[in-house]
């Protein structure tokens, strides 16, 4: 018997009945909420996340779709924003002890704990940086309502695919069976993954980026590591906090990118041997780093599949990956 679902109360345990229910990659089921598949823990997380969360007009909310660097995302842009109070070199710079998991942390994940590792309304300090990989129609109403900003980040789905099978592969504990790696392929494909399908999770934020530019940037991982430079100028700007020329001339916007690169922040000691607050080896979190190691792991007619799946729902959008 599912094991995360021991603890939850009789109401919720009404909620999950009366909902659409799969397969999951790790937990034993996925639950469809408000169009999207969430695990249980995940869903407990997201209706306190909905109800007790108070955006403020300066928060800022980084939004991924699983494995699509967030990791990264939460390094640059903390560095960015706090790059007067943490000097980039310093040597006391906070992302060399902690993973940017625990400097940016998911709010869902955060509210799913009994006791919250971090106490969301309560911080003081302005902006306040959070993340999650909630869709759009799932956040709470004070995130709409506000000004806070949203960065979203997305990635073409065969490397989103590969990397979060090489992910759960890892998390998975000794026991448990993985799931071979062709049914993975079909649950992806098929919307089944945490905050999937996929591609409605890509779109919305899209959508929203073009209607409320002031509000959504919308960023994809191929970009920018083409161009951090020109990204990470975008995200300043967007942010309210654009470089000084003397800042750019001195070089600071590419130390930012060095500090947050894969090759840095997965050599650290921190990364390589630390756990997360919620208990995971932060090492899981990097892997390669590139773009299309998918080449690697699909076949053709994988590779004809998603980008089928992505011309039928990006159709008309002007969005392509
Ligand atoms: P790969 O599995 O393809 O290597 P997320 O942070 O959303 O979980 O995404 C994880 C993916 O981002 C992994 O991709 C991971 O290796 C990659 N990643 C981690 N740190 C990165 C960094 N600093 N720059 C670019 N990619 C990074």
């Amino acid at each position: 018997k599912c094991l995360e679902e021991n603890g939850f109360s009789q109401t919720f345990k009404d909620l999950l009945s009366s909902l659409p229910k799969a397969k999951g990659w790790l937990s034993p089921h996925l639950y469809k909420y408000q169009g999207f598949w969430l695990t249980a823990l995940h869903l407990q997380g997201t209706l306190s996340f909905q109800h007790c969360f108070q955006a403020q007009d300066f928060d800022i909310l980084l939004i991924t779709s699983p494995k699509s660097g967030t990791i990264w995302l939460k390094a640059m842009v903390f560095t960015l924003i706090n790059r007067m109070s943490h000097p980039i070199l310093s040597q006391e710079h906070p992302l060399l002890t902690t993973n940017p998991h625990d400097l940016v942390p998911f709010l869902e994940l955060n509210y799913a704990q009994e006791k919250n590792p971090i106490s969301p309304n309560s911080s003081l300090t302005s902006p306040r940086l959070y993340s999650t990989h909630l869709p759009y129609v799932s956040l709470p109403e004070s995130v709409k309502n506000t000004k806070c900003k949203i960065i979203y980040m997305c990635r073409n789905p065969r490397d989103t695919f590969v990397s979060l099978w090489h992910y759960i592969s890892k998390l998975r504990s000794q026991d448990t069976k993985m799931i071979p790696f062709e049914e993975a392929f079909d649950m992806f494909c098929n919307g089944l993954t945490m905050a999937g399908p996929f591609w409605d999770h890509v779109l919305n934020y899209w959508e929203k980026s073009l209607e409320m530019p002031q509000k959504v940037l919308f960023l994809k991982y191929e970009d920018v590591k083409e161009k951090p430079f020109l990204h990470l100028r975008r995200l300043a700007e967007f942010l309210e906090c654009p470089f000084s020329l003397e800042e750019e001339e001195s070089g600071l916007v590419d130390e930012i990118i060095k500090l947050c690169s894969f090759e840095n922040l997965s050599n650290l000691e921190v990364n390589k041997s630390g756990k997360t607050l919620f208990g995971n080896d932060n090492r899981v979190f990097f892997r390669k780093g590139e773009v299309g190691d998918w080449k690697n792991h699909l076949t053709t007619e994988m590779v004809e599949r998603l980008n089928q799946i992505t011309e039928d729902k990006f159709n008309g959008s002007g969005l392509t990956l």
